[in-house]
């Protein structure tokens, strides 16, 4: 079947569509309704359908002959490991561990918070949540305390899983010091920590409220999977919004499944048994879908990766792992290339490796500029595919669905939409705006399986910031056009949220933090580009009255304060100070327009503005401070 004639049958018939697909998963009871609306009136998948998304990923396996396999690489260049699990190993551990956590009360519906690195007790934590019907909630390791603690007063977790320390290439990062700090700053209080020992970084552990993995799994019985409903929640994870404050997302388990073994199919074109690699971090949405749920899912050998594209130890690592697991598939942002092209822009250190099991790469996280995938696709003789998601989405929108066909890759563009999803590009009354014209990007709703239901805690704030501007379209914050062909073009986030380095993060939250600080009258924080990680921060300040303190100062006091309270993965290192900020006559900051200034792109200055010689004046100052001197292909 080709693309368009599928992707025409998920638009003409929504429900006998996604009802064909989740066939393809074992169901301990079948759904008996489709698609309907919960008591809040939101759209939901797959009624009364019960299954358990652990039994997905691993029982299941084992029973139909996938035993043997292996069902996780690891491999750690920066504590020289490796180590695999085939799928009977890996399920073992997790019935292990989740009779840890059933010993410590944890039950359906009881939520945990797993702060980890890339180790393969993340994964297992995470699968014996999924065993016992809980919701787990992980945390990236490059957030400081105040973004752990924020988290954990909202999930408010039973249990918080965490271990000794994180590696970045040679410094230590100690978890446990970070956990102590933030629930020191959280009201909320976990009955109890468990806690990962590593053998390069013993962490102390508080009596009473600390326990040793080890020494936990030494005294554990193997537990059973749950059965659960489609619709109960299979984790929660947080992503930076508009505000300083986190949204929730919720991800189901029906519709979660369904969607993840579909797209390992149609987009990604993997069978069961092949390896698929995706080099990202189990903190982020692509790790928990294209690092666990997906490929354990679909019977692929999944690897995960604690390491750099660069320094662990050179810019070959990659294509060392190509070589080394036989990866079919390799899912990564364009940044990791952009750090590779930089260090290796001959590509000397890929012809050390035989990379020819290599069908596909696929990137995606941020906007992929057109001289990065030209590099890879040349380097590699490979497609190369941009796609793009969200942490909302839970799996591709726009994408090249390789599975089903490959369409002509056209630089520059994410693809075309996904199954499922009726994107359109608006206007700003909402108008359909014909092709190569810019606007909002917009998917019609219900959107399918495994999107985010709700928000955790906050229906209100879901349906405000994704329904309401657009009724029955769900607002993807992004901006875009489409061209005459139906390739997607994605300009970039409308809102104040930027992507630096592959990760998402909000510049309301180093506001947040530059304006505490005593000397600061005002600030903006916006993010420009960056020829290496696409997007930075940068913080313009305007200091009180009487304030004598030196910009080099005040940029050494403002970058630590980002680093504490938001965390080093904000890689927030330059500040401006300035007389005044652009605002309109309402007194809102003008973000976008300093932006435009900084990216050097053409702009129309608002009527509301309240003064427009101040745009002459940033343009000065940008300009002598060398702030945005890139510009983008
Ligand atoms: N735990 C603790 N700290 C972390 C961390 C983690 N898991 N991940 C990053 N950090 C820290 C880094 O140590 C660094 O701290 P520093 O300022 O003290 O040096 C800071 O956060 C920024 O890190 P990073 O974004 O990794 O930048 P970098 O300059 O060290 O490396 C790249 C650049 C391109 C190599 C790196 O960003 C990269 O691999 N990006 C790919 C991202 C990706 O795969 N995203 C997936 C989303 S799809
Ligand atoms: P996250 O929720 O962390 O996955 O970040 C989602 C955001 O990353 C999207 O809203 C986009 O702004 C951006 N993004 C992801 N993939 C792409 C892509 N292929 N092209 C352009 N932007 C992308």
């Amino acid at each position: 079947m080709t693309y368009q004639e599928f992707y025409d049958r998920s638009m003409s018939d929504p429900e006998s569509f996604w009802k064909e697909q989740a066939e393809a998963i074992a169901w301990f009871e079948k759904p008996s309704q489709i698609l309907f609306k919960d008591e809040k009136g939101l759209y939901r998948w797959y009624k009364n359908g019960k299954l358990n998304t652990c039994y997905l990923a691993l029982d299941y396996h084992v029973e139909n002959g996938r035993a043997d396999q292996v069902a996780l690489f690891y491999d750690s260049p920066v504590t020289n490991t490796k180590k695999q699990y085939t799928y009977s190993e890996l399920l073992e551990e997790v019935r292990l561990f989740a009779g840890v956590l059933k010993a410590r009360g944890v039950e359906k519906g009881d939520t945990v918070i797993i702060y980890m690195p890339m180790i393969p007790e993340t994964v297992i934590a995470m699968l014996a949540c999924a065993r016992l019907g809980a919701i787990h909630s992980v945390v990236f390791g490059g957030f400081a305390p105040h973004e752990l603690a924020i988290r954990v007063d909202d999930a408010k977790p039973k249990l918080l899983l965490a271990a000794s320390g994180g590696l970045e290439i040679d410094k230590v990062i100690d978890y446990v010091k970070i956990v102590n700090a933030a629930l020191e700053e959280s009201a909320h209080q976990p009955d109890a920590c468990i806690v990962y020992q590593r053998a390069f970084f013993k962490a102390p552990l508080k009596e009473g409220r600390d326990f040793d993995w080890e020494g936990q799994l030494a005294q554990a019985e193997p537990a059973d999977y749950v059965e659960v409903a489609a619709t109960d929640p299979l984790y929660i994870l947080y992503t930076s919004g508009t505000t300083g404050r986190p949204k929730g997302v919720i991800r189901d388990n029906g519709g979660h499944a369904v969607a993840l073994k579909f797209s390992m199919q149609y987009i990604y074109g993997v069978k069961p048994g092949e390896v698929y690699w995706a080099a990202s971090d189990v903190g982020w949405v692509v790790g928990h879908s294209y690092i666990i749920y997906g490929p354990l899912i679909h019977g692929c050998s999944t690897i995960l990766y604690e390491g750099k594209p660069v320094r662990t130890p050179d810019a070959g690592a990659f294509w060392r792992m190509i070589e080394e697991y036989k990866v079919r598939v390799l899912f990564t942002a364009p940044t990791a290339i952009r750090a590779i092209k930089k260090e290796d822009s001959g590509g000397k250190l890929k012809q050390k490796y035989d990379t020819s099991s290599l069908k596909y790469l696929f990137l995606a996280g941020e906007r992929c500029d057109v001289s990065t995938l030209n590099w890879s696709q040349e380097l590699l003789g490979v497609p190369v595919i941009d796609h793009w998601w969200q942490t909302e989405s839970g799996w591709p929108m726009l994408a090249n669905m390789v599975g089903l066909e490959l369409l002509p890759i056209r630089p520059g563009s994410a693809g075309k939409p996904v199954c499922g999803y009726d994107l359109q590009i608006v206007g700003p009354n909402g108008e359909p705006l014909p092709p190569r014209q810019e606007g909002t990007v917009l998917v019609a709703t219900p959107l399918p399986p495994g999107n985010l239901p709700d928000l955790w805690n906050d229906t209100n704030r879901f349906i405000s910031s994704y329904l309401s501007a657009y009724p029955g379209y769900y607002f993807t914050g992004d901006g875009g056009y489409k061209d005459e062909d139906g390739y997607v073009f994605i300009t970039g986030r409308i809102d104040d949220i930027i992507n630096v380095a592959g990760h998402r993060l909000s510049t309301s939250a180093m506001e947040e933090v530059v304006a505490s600080h005593p000397a600061v009258a005002e600030c903006a924080v916006i993010g420009i580009n960056d020829r290496m990680k696409g997007q930075i921060p940068v913080g313009f300040v305007v200091l009180k009255g009487g304030v004598n303190k030196s910009e080099s100062e005040l940029e050494k006091e403002l970058i630590q304060m980002v680093r504490e309270k938001v965390g080093p993965v904000a890689a927030f290192k330059r500040v401006a100070i300035t007389q005044r900020l652009p605002k309109t006559r309402s007194g809102k900051i003008l973000r976008r327009i300093m932006r435009f200034i900084a990216d050097q792109e053409p702009y129309n200055p608002p009527s509301t503005i309240e003064d427009g010689s101040v745009l002459g004046e940033l343009e000065d100052l940008m300009k002598a401070k060398a702030i945005g001197e890139m510009k983008e292909d």
